[in-house]
């Protein structure tokens, strides 16, 4: 094959981040940014990489070896990506851009791979690169739509419905965070006070599942309320801000029926849930309080190849 082009969704978390480090279930809904990765044939005998809209290209070299090691060995390629977002706002593009360049390795060198086999590989390289993460990122890349999911894929349940009803207004809090410190500084708050951290997360892990229900019947307004109830948790976490708060208040204020931030928290988006009937009115109230209102699809396709 002369050239395939690849594209994967980001992602946001509905409910149960951090505990979901600590192998309790959480909900994730794979979102309209995408990052397409694109492979061709290259003469120069060597691979070429050209990955601007990532970090930095080590997730692209890992899946390179991964594949390499697996299946076919890789050479004489040009590597491309694209994406219409940008990386800070914490959409998932270093999960979005491995998963996308391996299902595109699988497609130029005919290989066959499952959605499973391509998000066990995918995770592989996440935690090579990165050495700490549940994959509720990669999960999001090669399945798409909303899941009930478990670190490592020990639970992966589509959770399909129909949310068409309903809104979900992205606002960005102007802060780029950063996970891996936060994901440490919740777990030196283990260390200090393993008593009431083990509370927190069984009762972020009960209300997951609550949530899991509310969602499949699509009963709204539950499903709002608790997210406000995971982001009391979070706030007792320690891993809220003052600018988050605000804008998560601001939402509330204007008719949503939840709010809460999304991710390892410290910045990045917070996600308010409305009735559609509503969804001006809560993203003007988040930019009014100094967010920026990110206008993305969520709940959309996995990975697929594109040409
Ligand atoms: O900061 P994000 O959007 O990558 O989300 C991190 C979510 C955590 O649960 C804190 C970490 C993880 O790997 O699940």
């Amino acid at each position: 094959m002369k050239k395939v082009s690849v594209s994967a969704p980001g992602k946001l978390m509905l409910y149960g981040e951090h505990a979901v480090v600590y192998n309790y279930p959480s909900i994730v809904t794979a979102v309209g940014s995408r990052l397409t990765a694109i492979i061709e044939a290259n003469n120069s005998n060597e691979i070429v990489i050209d990955a601007p809209q990532v970090k930095d290209t080590r997730f692209v070299d890992a899946a390179i070896k991964v594949f390499s090691n697996q299946f076919s060995v890789v050479s004489n390629v040009k590597i491309s990506t694209q994406s219409p977002f940008s990386g800070k706002f914490g959409f998932g593009s270093s999960s979005a851009v491995t998963v996308a360049v391996l299902a595109a390795l699988a497609a130029f060198y005919k290989t066959e791979i499952s959605q499973r086999e391509l998000f066990d590989l995918s995770y592989r390289v996440v935690m090579d690169v990165q050495g700490t993460g549940s994959g509720f990122d990669v999960a999001a890349a090669a399945y798409g739509g909303t899941l009930y999911y478990q670190k490592g894929g020990v639970k992966l349940e589509p959770l399909t419905v129909d949310y068409s009803d309903i809104s979900l207004v992205v606002g960005y809090s102007g802060v780029k965070s950063n996970t891996v410190e936060i994901v440490n500084e919740v777990a030196r708050k283990k260390e200090l006070y393993p008593e009431k951290f083990d509370k927190i997360m069984k009762a972020i892990a009960g209300l997951v599942d609550n949530a899991k229900e509310h969602l499949l019947s699509k009963e709204w307004d539950r499903v709002g309320k608790l997210m406000d109830f995971n982001q009391e948790f979070l706030r007792d976490l320690g891993v809220s801000t003052e600018k988050l708060e605000s804008l998560i208040s601001a939402a509330k204020k204007s008719g949503a029926l939840g709010a809460k931030l999304s991710g390892a928290g410290g910045g990045d988006c917070m996600i308010a849930i409305c009735e559609k009937s509503k969804k001006e009115a809560v993203a003007a109230a988040i930019t009014a309080a100094g967010g920026e209102v990110l206008d993305v699809a969520w709940n959309v396709e996995g990975v697929s190849i594109e040409i």
